[in-house]
């Protein structure tokens, strides 16, 4: 880790008082939820131009917050009630699998239907796959297993145990899978499976396990009908994904339904996964941004949503639950154009997966903007028959409908994100490369990028953009264009060239002054 979070971490701690702990304003933001802060003033660090915000943590919250109400999503809903209602009513289970965008509200979804589905008479269990820490991409089918049983994962050894003995106890589970349910259970084998177990080969292991997972929720849907919810496939292994192919290929034969759900970058339901199922009942819903009634029913909960700045982050979440959240968060500050830091890190995890040639290329092109021609992009590169094509198949930009040549980013925040991992130096570079490409294309944005390359050129540009709108009429965008050359222009000469322009007027007329140079 390099930068500025090294730098306020060390200060803060350093200014902690013992047994105190301090955190910065992002920090405190991302956990609001969860914790009570208490505002511990301005701290002066060296390194930040101004004096930055510490909060001292009080303690976990004692309940959390209240959930903000659910907002839209009726086709979804009604679809995933229907699919409950027939499952119960016919007795033959099926999956079905979420997909969309992080932060789209996939999960909020699943949690509405699970409370639906409670109400409805079945039991809920579910499993997360991980992307940190413990279990990392495994053991949903084991969460699954335990729920089902009744032992959570949290459990004790001792009330593992127990739910091992009710349920042999029970029926649920037959004696002869003894050595898969302490397998399932992470149970150590007694000393007369032991040999047995360890005879086994891997994928033995994996298929008892699977087949006694398949007989309990065979037993356990007699008592009521249940919703296996596992989440998050799009962190999961090969091993997981084996296991739920092999369990949607018998989800017909419960009343139970099976839903997964994914992000769709990263969606590992390929081709190769849905031949495994092949003939089993499969479901895929993609669930898209919310229509911007809804964001802006879900804005109001937040703040009132008549205001200009709620309004903006409407606009600007583009119909992601999530962004709109954290850019409604700020509305205590006057930050609103800066991208918030969870936002910054779920696309500084996705950079961080691709490889360096299309790390390099989503860069450049965010330096272009948010909508940009392909061809520019080829320019920055330096490679002149690049297409982004690898950009598209990973979900950042997509191509223009209109327009051949033109990508946009799949977000706008997606770009503004990208763009501010920029190291400044290599932001500058590429100005300076975008302002080449647009030398005699346009000669606004050459201007403009000049100005973000801090190029000394970026003034006389802004006086040749200034010119070349005047010509056209467009008095306004030309004056602007002024005013930001004027506020650059350190030359006597550019300084008098701008002035005179934006004394006569701006407009077609001022021509005689563009001599003067
Ligand atoms: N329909 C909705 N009504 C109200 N709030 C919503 C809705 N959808 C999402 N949200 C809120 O938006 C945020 C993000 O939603 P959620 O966590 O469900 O996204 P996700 O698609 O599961 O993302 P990830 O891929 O990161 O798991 C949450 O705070 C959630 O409560
Ligand atoms: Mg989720």
């Amino acid at each position: 880790m390099t930068g500025d979070t090294v730098n306020l971490a060390s200060r803060l701690t350093a200014t902690a008082e013992q047994g105190e702990i301090l955190a910065s304003d992002d920090t405190r933001r991302a956990l609001a939820d969860r914790f009570e802060w208490v505002d511990a003033g301005a701290l002066d660090i060296k390194g930040f131009a101004e004096p930055v915000r510490a909060w001292r943590l009080l303690g976990l919250r004692p309940v959390a917050r209240e959930q903000r109400p659910f907002v839209g999503r009726h086709a979804e809903l009604r679809l995933l009630q229907g699919e409950l209602a027939a499952c119960r009513e016919t007795g033959c289970g099926q999956t079905i699998f979420i997909r969309g965008e992080a932060g789209i509200g996939k999960t909020r979804l699943i949690e509405e239907i699970q409370r639906k589905a409670t109400e409805s008479g079945f039991a809920c269990h579910s499993a997360l796959v991980l992307d940190f820490g413990g279990g990392v991409g495994r053991d949903a089918i084991r969460a699954l297993a335990r729920s089902l049983l009744g032992v959570e994962v949290t459990s004790n050894t001792e009330v593992v145990h127990a739910g091992a003995a009710r349920a042999l106890s029970s029926g649920v589970v037959a004696g002869d899978d003894s050595v898969f349910l302490n397998d399932l259970l992470n149970l150590p084998q007694p000393p007369e499976l032991r040999p047995i177990y360890e005879a086994m080969d891997t994928g033995t292991r994996s298929r008892g396990q699977l087949d006694l997972v398949a007989r309990i929720l065979h037993r356990k849907s007699q008592q009521a009908p249940r919703l296996l919810v596992v989440e998050d496939l799009h962190w999961a292994d090969q091993l997981v994904l084996m296991q739920l192919a092999k369990l949607t290929t018998v989800m017909a034969q419960f009343p139970a339904l099976l839903i997964m759900t994914s992000r769709i970058e990263g969606d590992p339901l390929d081709e190769t996964w849905r031949a495994q199922v092949s003939g089993a009942a499969l479901t895929t819903i993609d669930v898209g941004p919310l229509p911007a009634d809804d964001a802006r029913a879900l804005a109001e909960v937040l703040i009132a949503a008549n205001t200009g700045f709620a309004e903006r982050c409407v606009e600007r979440a583009a119909g992601n639950p999530l962004f709109l959240d954290q850019l409604l968060r700020h509305a205590d500050e006057s930050q609103a154009v800066a991208v918030p830091g969870s936002i910054q890190s779920l696309v500084q995890e996705r950079i961080d997966r691709l490889d360096w040639a299309d790390k390099m290329a989503v860069q450049a092109a965010a330096v272009l903007g948010q909508r940009f021609a392909g061809s520019a992009l080829a320019y920055l590169l330096d490679k002149l028959d690049y297409v982004p094509e690898r950009l598209i198949s990973r979900l950042l930009v997509r191509p223009h409908l209109a327009s051949e040549d033109v990508f946009l980013f799949v977000h706008a925040l997606i770009r503004d994100a990208i763009y501010d991992t920029l190291l400044r130096s290599r932001r500058r570079e590429l100005h300076q490369r975008a302002a080449e490409w647009y030398a005699d294309r346009d000669p606004v944005l050459r201007a403009e990028h000049l100005d973000r390359a801090e190029d000394p050129e970026a003034a006389q540009a802004y006086l040749a953009a200034a010119r070349s709108q005047a010509t056209e009429y467009r008095q306004e965008a030309a004056l602007q264009l002024v005013e930001r050359g004027l506020t650059l222009a350190s030359d006597r000469i550019d300084c008098f060239s701008l002035t005179c322009l934006k004394g006569k007027g701006v407009d077609g007329r001022t021509r005689a002054c563009s001599g003067s140079r």
